[in-house]
């Protein structure tokens, strides 16, 4: 591959557009580093321009875009410092009052004209820290969806039908995840591709979710199996006496 070749497939991976390319970067270095209120506030102001978004966007520094024009940011949507968002074809889509702690990942990562490709979240989601979504089959999550840090969900799988073959060569499927409304997934969760994770599941730390999981199940382990569900009293006993907390910051923020 030539240098102007190497270069043109690189800027596709970066931007729609040369000329949006050079505005994004022009932006982002100018604004990015920025720490503080003002940088926050500088921000919301440009990054406007960049982005679709709906009111000001909270962006903490250090925060990297890619193909900003095909992501498209809710009301008071919080993006906090190492947050990563690319968004090719397909496009990330992040309802209203959502948050994405630091080290968020959501990658579209759709270089192969994936036709289901892309990530679509509800409002009033929170992604704890280094959660990473790659949505090559297209991942759709409901509202108010909870994950724990380093929970990961992919919408893919590499073909390794032939052993012969390297299995980097043999393409992927990618069907895509949807996971719904008001479900709760704990720190560690792996949810892997063509699954739907009912309306208000729960899944335990460190499971990994190979099959779709009913409404309001508790679901646990490799590979995750349904051991309860919230909708029984026997099930959620151990909160009848539990001393309960409520969140500050959302309650401030509403
Ligand atoms: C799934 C969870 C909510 C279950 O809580 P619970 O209703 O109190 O359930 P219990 O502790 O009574 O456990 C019920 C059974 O599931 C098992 N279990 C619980 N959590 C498990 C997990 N994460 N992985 C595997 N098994 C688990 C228990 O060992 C127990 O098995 P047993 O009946 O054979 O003894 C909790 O264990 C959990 O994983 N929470 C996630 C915590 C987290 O990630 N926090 C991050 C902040 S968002």
């Amino acid at each position: 591959m030539g240098m102007l070749q190497e270069l043109s497939y690189y800027l596709k991976s970066q931007s729609t557009s040369l000329p949006r390319y050079v505005l994004e970067q022009a932006v982002m270095t100018l604004l990015g580093g920025l720490p503080s209120i003002v940088g926050v506030g500088l921000r919301g102001i440009a990054y406007k321009a960049l982005l679709k978004s709906e009111g000001l966007p909270l962006i903490e520094h250090s925060v990297r875009l890619l193909s900003p024009a095909n992501i498209r940011l809710g009301k008071g949507v919080y993006l906090d410092s190492g947050v990563y968002l690319n968004a090719l074809p397909g496009g990330i889509s992040i309802g209203a009052g959502t948050n994405l702690m630091h080290g968020v990942i959501f990658h579209v990562f759709n270089y192969r004209g994936l036709p289901k490709a892309g990530i679509t979240v509800g409002k009033n989601c929170f992604f704890g820290e280094y959660t990473c979504i790659r949505g090559q089959g297209g991942v759709r999550i409901g509202d108010g969806v909870y994950t724990g840090t380093q929970v990961n969900i992919a919408a893919v799988n590499h073909v390794f039908a032939d052993p012969e073959r390297f299995i980097k060569d043999q393409g992927i499927t990618a069907d895509g995840i949807v996971i719904e409304d008001d479900v709760w997934l704990g720190s560690n969760v792996t949810v892997v591709d063509g699954v739907t994770i009912g309306k208000g599941s729960i899944v335990g730390a460190g499971g990994v979710v190979t099959k779709s999981i009913p409404p309001y199940s508790i679901a646990v382990g490799v590979p995750a199996k349904v051991i309860g569900d919230r909708r029984d009293p026997e099930a959620v006993k151990r909160f009848n006496n539990a001393q309960v907390f409520f969140g500050e910051l959302e309650n401030l923020r509403k």
